[in-house]
């Protein structure tokens, strides 16, 4: 079998002061997998996502991607590896507000140095995929928010990404726009594209991942998959009292929008 598409092997994270953000960390994300990241507020996951994409390194641990050592890349490298292998998408989109729709979608290829050609065609067929071609050549600020997470959603599979990554993308949308960005991750996904998902809302977790882990003081405590297949990660705590199925839900501070 094809090793791992991410592999996590006992990363901490610390900061100058207090707890570790990620406290010994180990996880195996296979291509294909919708991985859904749950977890109260404080408790790493937008620091794992990071270590992902390469913004930030471990203290301790390697964090390996799609084969290469992202904990170890330069910063020209590490560049590089957002540009050309992962596509990450945001609660507050992230849109550049004085280009059009489509000079944003096309920022990455151009960036990549891909022809102008064949850049221009892949971000009409993405617009017209997405539903927003109607757009092209608006500007994000006259958008709505589910709109403007679609335009995003198009600029960050414009490289064609091993793995797209998404840090509350529903955190400032409305329930419907919510949904709306729930079911085009889920097509997305069931097209093969393998994505790494942190939010609060257990709802977009429960709509479109195929597995599901729970974090708290920066140490899984649940890893399911969707069909009910429990896995007890080596970080769950004895003694807690989180069991499959009902805590996500039931547990913690569902919130839309805090920070980072
Ligand atoms: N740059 C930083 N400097 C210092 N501490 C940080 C930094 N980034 C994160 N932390 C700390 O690491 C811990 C985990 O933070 P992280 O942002 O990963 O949490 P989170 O699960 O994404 O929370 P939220 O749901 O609120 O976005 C927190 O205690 C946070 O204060
Ligand atoms: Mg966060």
């Amino acid at each position: 079998m094809a090793a791992p598409l991410i592999q996590i092997h006992e990363v901490r994270k610390e900061y100058d002061d207090g707890p570790p953000a990620l406290a010994g960390l180990t996880l195996e994300v296979r291509a294909g997998e919708a991985l859904a990241v749950l977890g109260p507020s404080g408790s790493g996951k937008s620091t794992l996502l990071n270590l992902v994409a390469g913004l930030d390194r471990p203290s301790e641990g390697t964090v390996t991607v799609d084969g290469l050592r992202v904990d170890e890349l330069s910063e020209s490298a590490s560049a590089r590896y957002r540009r050309s292998r992962i596509g990450m998408i945001f609660q507050f989109f992230n849109l550049l507000d004085d280009l059009t729709v489509a000079d944003n979608v096309l920022l990455p290829a151009q960036l990549a140095g891909a022809s102008r050609q064949q850049a221009r065609r892949r971000a009409a067929d993405l617009l017209e995929f997405l539903g927003i071609d109607r757009f092209a050549d608006t500007f994000p600020g006259r958008l709505s928010g589910g709109q403007r997470q679609r335009v995003a959603v198009a600029r960050a599979l414009m490289n064609r990404p091993a793995l797209l990554l998404a840090d509350e993308p529903t955190g400032a949308l409305d329930t419907a726009s919510g949904q709306d960005v729930g079911r085009l991750l889920t097509e997305l996904n069931q097209d093969g594209q393998t994505i790494l998902l942190v939010t609060h809302d257990t709802a977009l977790a429960d709509s479109c991942a195929t597995r599901t882990i729970e974090l708290i003081d920066g140490a899984i405590v649940r890893d399911v998959r969707a069909g009910g297949d429990v896995r007890a990660g080596r970080n769950v705590r004895a003694g807690s009292d989180i069991q499959a199925g009902s805590a996500v839900r039931s547990g913690g501070d569902v919130q839309a929008g805090a920070g980072r």
